[in-house]
């Protein structure tokens, strides 16, 4: 057989979506849409109270509806092991932890006959008190061993205290973010079949591997049991990275007790209990600096909420643990456990609600030194991070902040609040920097060389949308030194072997650094004349050693982002004709894709900033505002012009295709930014998000 090697770089190319039309022409399968004979469905009785015990189900009368098969519920569920994830004890017990939880499950022959017995089905209750109300000052608080996902509660270096009450100028406010959820456009849903002493789950979820791991210890299956399938997704922004969900276990225990496929598909209204949210957050920032502006003294500390079944604390204060120079610097987190659904990560935990406390308190920090705020953050920029001391791998803030300064027209800006009015129009502008930690994962990646010319690329990693099989398909090539339409690449399924999910910005960093060596090392083979045989030939690479491996650098991707408002003079709604938004990343695979990625990411922060809130009913301890009618995320006639730049941030120290991530750093500090510039505008601080026309002036 003859093989044509020809060079075909294709890093760097705007290559569209390798499964797009798969995806226009509706070909492409997600989670609920798998036909599979003999279906069922399983619908959640969710608990009505927020806090108590569940005394009597009347499973008789529900199992006496038309198309009943079986009803889940604490007497006849299976045991679970404990695997330390409170949201999948279901029905281990009679207790409530938050109204919205499962406390039974409805198994019928149509989806629509499942929610009818489900809605009809009569639960007693034994109520309790419940405290659903987070406050700053809440009695509760406390200081947790950890903060998500694995970060130091604390940090403290020098001396706050005494820096703070030396300093020339000094800024020290609280700020507020508010609960938000993740509303990504696909359901969650969750197929099991069993066959062939196998169980399948076909489920919408960020990480394949993760989900099959967790549910075979949950279940206490042998190894090798469980596999899961998450070929296409809609959309997950965090709360489909949960190491399993609800619906995924019900799925399974269900399957397993009616012995056909059953499927749980949550309505928009069942996530904002189940699948998780942003937690309110309560932040204050002092800031101690000289008169030029040059930080002395930072301190960050933040509260937020978790529920009574998970520990899960929003890393709100790292924020400021890599950003600004400072030679005193302390951050802390405290958290309170509530009788509230569970929070868990949505885009850019951490960073999001910290970088609005930092990036507004700068711009704070910025008008008292009567400093331009882009030359605050330049006069405070660092090449090791501030609070490990640690050499950043590369840190080009700095490009950031002037190219955006540049793009974004900032220079000759007048600093003085409330002086631009046009018409009914306050105008303004304003900008805050960003990062967003740049981690990589082990993973396991096979690539397959077939007699017909074309290989196959196998690893389970998750395409949320955004290109992440798209970017695989263009790395691979490269190393193979193969035109991209030799190359197909298999994603989400856990039969693939160990790999990192979609988040934390580590998907394209983490499967591309297994299936990068995998193919040089399939090329080499190829090349040194190993001969093909029918089945074909393959590599495979598992990065644990390279990534255990690695030196001992502070990895981040930077960015600046630059904001217009506009706010009407008399009914304080706020508009935003321009974003820009500037980025170190690493290397760009896809310029196309990391366009949209960036774009989302700006979108999602100009919605935190303006529009996202999830109302909690302290005194009903639910979601109110649980659709997307009241619950209001950013359209397109909410979006101006947004602008997407690149730095060039080549990394040597990062993995073999040089990707730090961007798949959450267009949000961070686009919510601080848009802040500042409505105080540009208006005169008036925003400290507590989002803005909206009620706070706005
Ligand atoms: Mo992202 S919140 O790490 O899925």
């Amino acid at each position: 057989m003859t093989r044509t090697w020809q060079a075909a770089p294709s890093v760097g190319h705007p290559l569209t979506r390798v499964e797009g039309l798969d995806k226009v022409t509706g070909r492409a399968r997600y989670a609920a849409d798998i036909a599979l004979p003999g279906l069922v469905y399983g619908w959640v009785v969710p608990a009505t109270i927020p806090r108590g015990r569940v005394i009597g189900i009347d499973v008789a009368a529900t199992l006496a509806m038309p198309g009943v098969l079986a009803v889940l519920h604490p007497h006849n569920a299976p045991r679970l092991a404990d695997i330390g994830e409170g949201t999948l004890a279901l029905f281990q017990n009679d207790r409530v932890a938050h109204r919205g939880a499962p406390v039974a499950l409805v198994i019928a022959d149509t989806p629509e006959r499942a929610r009818e017995a489900a809605e009809r089905t009569a639960v007693d209750y034994l109520p309790e008190p419940h405290d659903a109300d987070f406050r700053p000052d809440h009695p509760g608080l406390y200081t947790p061993d950890h903060v998500n996902p694995n970060n130091a509660t604390t940090t403290d270096k020098g001396d706050v205290d005494a820096a703070i009450a030396g300093a020339a100028v000094v800024v020290d406010r609280e700020y507020r973010t508010p609960a938000q959820h993740n509303n990504a456009m696909e359901p969650h849903s969750a197929t099991a079949v069993w066959a062939d002493d196998r169980v399948t789950l076909y489920t919408s979820t960020q990480y394949a591997y993760t989900v099959a791991q967790s549910l075979t210890r949950l279940f206490g299956l042998a190894p090798g049991t469980m596999r899961v399938v998450s070929e296409h997704i809609g959309g997950g922004f965090g709360n489909k990275g949960a190491p399993a969900r609800p619906d995924a276990a019900l799925a399974v225990m269900a399957a397993t007790l009616v012995g056909r496929p059953v499927r749980v598909t949550l309505t928009r209204p069942q996530l904002y209990p189940l699948t998780g949210y942003r937690t309110p957050t309560a932040q204050r920032v002092r800031l101690g600096a000289d008169e030029d502006g040059r930080l002395v003294a930072l301190e960050h500390r933040a509260a937020s909420q978790t529920s009574r079944l998970v520990e899960f604390t929003e890393q709100t204060a790292i924020y400021s643990r890599a950003m600004y120079a400072a030679d005193n610097l302390r951050t802390s987190h405290r958290v309170v456990a509530l009788d509230v659904p569970t929070p868990r990560w949505m885009r850019a935990p951490g960073e999001a609600p910290g970088s609005f406390g930092l990036e507004s308190a700068m711009d704070e920090l910025a008008e008292a030194c009567g400093v331009d705020p882009v030359e605050l953050r330049l006069r405070n920029d660092t090449q090791a991070e501030p609070a490990s001391g640690l050499p950043f791998s590369s840190r080009r803030l700095a490009e950031c902040l002037r190219e955006g300064a540049r793009r974004f027209g900032w220079a000759g800006r007048d600093p003085r609040p409330a002086g631009r009015r046009d018409g009914r129009w306050w105008r303004g502008t304003g900008m805050a920097g960003a990062h967003y930690p740049a981690r990589t994962a082990p993973t396991t990646a096979h690539v397959t060389a077939l007699r017909s010319g074309d290989y196959v690329v196998r690893v389970a990693a998750t395409d949320l949308g955004t290109g992440a099989r798209t970017a695989l398909t263009q790395l691979a090539a490269d190393a193979l030194e193969v035109p991209v339409t030799t190359v197909r690449v298999l994603i989400g399924d856990s039969d693939f072997g160990p790999a990192h999910g979609a988040g934390g910005s580590m998907g394209t960093a983490s499967w591309g650094w297994p299936v990068v060596t995998a193919c040089h090392d399939l090329a080499h083979r190829l090349a040194s004349g190993e001969p093909l045989p029918p089945e074909g030939l393959t590599s495979t690479f598992d990065s644990t050693d390279a990534v255990g491996a690695r030196r001992d650098l502070s990895r981040y991707a930077f960015g600046a982002h630059f904001a217009e408002v506009a706010v009407d003079v008399s009914t304080g709604e706020v508009r935003v004709p321009r974003l820009t938004g500037v980025y170190a990343v690493g290397r760009v695979v896809n310029p196309l894709t990391a366009r949209s990625q960036l774009l989302g990411g700006m979108t999602m922060g100009l919605s935190c900033a303006l529009l996202e809130e999830s109302m909690m009913d302290a005194r009903f301890g639910g979601f109110v505002n649980h659709n997307l009618a009241d619950y209001h995320v950013a359209t397109n006639a909410d979006v101006g012009e947004l602008d997407v730049a690149f730095v060039d941030d080549p990394d040597d120290e990062l993995n073999p295709s040089g990707v730090k991530g961007l798949g959450e750093i267009g949000i961070v500090g686009v919510p601080a930014a848009i802040a500042n510039a409505v105080w540009h505008a208006t005169g008036v601080r925003q400290r507590e998000l989002p803005i909206g026309p009620a706070r706005a002036i």
